[in-house]
């Protein structure tokens, strides 16, 4: 991205970066020269990561709703690499059923997922990412941005995040930590599970799209990322940025 030394040298923990998205950025931050831990809930994913992509990668296994997650990831981070400058929260999971179906337990397992362990991870960083003027990467969704249906817990998450980086980008400013969020449209193995669930919806999202297509985690939505980490970006924080082909245009 910047090819300067400082830029390779940096420390990143990602959630979620055993598989999709989260993979796609992984290897781009390695790519790059960058060392980084890659948190996952699926171990044999995580494991072909490091496999894959040798020693600039460590993987925890763990759900990231549990905060002894965060704290154990960050703590590789520091043990193996050294202080974490970039944090990407990417990890998610819901259920998806119309409002009245869904329950307690659907918004448990989305906010735990995504509210909830993004506050964790933030806050289990935070020390590191105040020594290195870190930068942090939430992600959110255009479902939470325009109620997309069958999402009730998904977007409740979603938006909830939205709001917590926005109060962390003016809290943390000062500090010089920054805290941006992007919403992906890309075809993962998410989603792919989900198109089976839901053919319509799938086909709808490509027929509304301005360019007429699913984006590609690593083409489309990994640079942006890529972006916000880096220090092309330092005047930028509190955004939302869309890697979505222009799905949702915001004001
Ligand atoms: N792909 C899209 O089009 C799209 C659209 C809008 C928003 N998003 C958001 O972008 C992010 C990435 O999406 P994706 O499609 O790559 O997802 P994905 O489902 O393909 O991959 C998610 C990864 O997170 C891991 N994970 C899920 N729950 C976890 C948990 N509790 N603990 C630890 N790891 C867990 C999974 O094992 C998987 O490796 C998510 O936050 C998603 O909500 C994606």
């Amino acid at each position: 991205m910047t090819g300067t030394t400082e830029w390779s040298d940096r420390v990143g923990v990602v959630t979620g970066g055993a598989a999709g998205i989260g993979r796609a950025i992984v290897g781009a931050l390695v790519a790059e020269g960058c060392r980084v831990v890659v948190v996952d809930r699926d171990e044999q994913a995580g494991a072909a990561v490091v496999a894959e992509l040798g020693e600039r990668t460590r993987f925890i296994g763990g759900d990231v709703a549990d905060p002894a997650t965060a704290d154990r990831a960050v703590a590789a981070a520091v043990e193996s690499f050294g202080p974490p400058a970039m944090l990407v929260n990417v990890a998610q999971a819901s259920r998806q059923a119309p409002l009245l179906e869904q329950d307690r337990a659907d918004f448990d397992l989305a906010l735990g997922t995504g509210l909830h362990a993004t506050f964790n991870f933030m806050k289990a960083a935070h020390p590191h990412l105040l020594e290195t003027g870190g930068s942090v990467v939430n992600f959110a969704s255009g479902s939470g941005l325009t109620g997309m249906p069958t999402q009730a817990s998904y977007a409740a998450a979603k938006e909830a995040v939205r709001g917590l980086s926005r109060v962390a980008a003016q809290e943390w400013a000062g500090d010089g930590i920054r805290v941006n969020v992007v919403c992906p449209i890309a075809a993962t193995g998410g989603v792919m599970a989900w198109a089976e669930r839901f053919p319509e919806e799938y086909q709808g999202i490509v027929a509304k799209n301005p360019m007429g297509r699913w984006g590609d985690p690593d083409q489309d939505v990994a640079p942006v990322v890529l972006f916000l980490l880096s220090d092309a970006s330092r005047y930028m924080t509190g955004q939302t940025l869309m890697a979505d082909g222009g799905a949702t245009m915001l004001r």
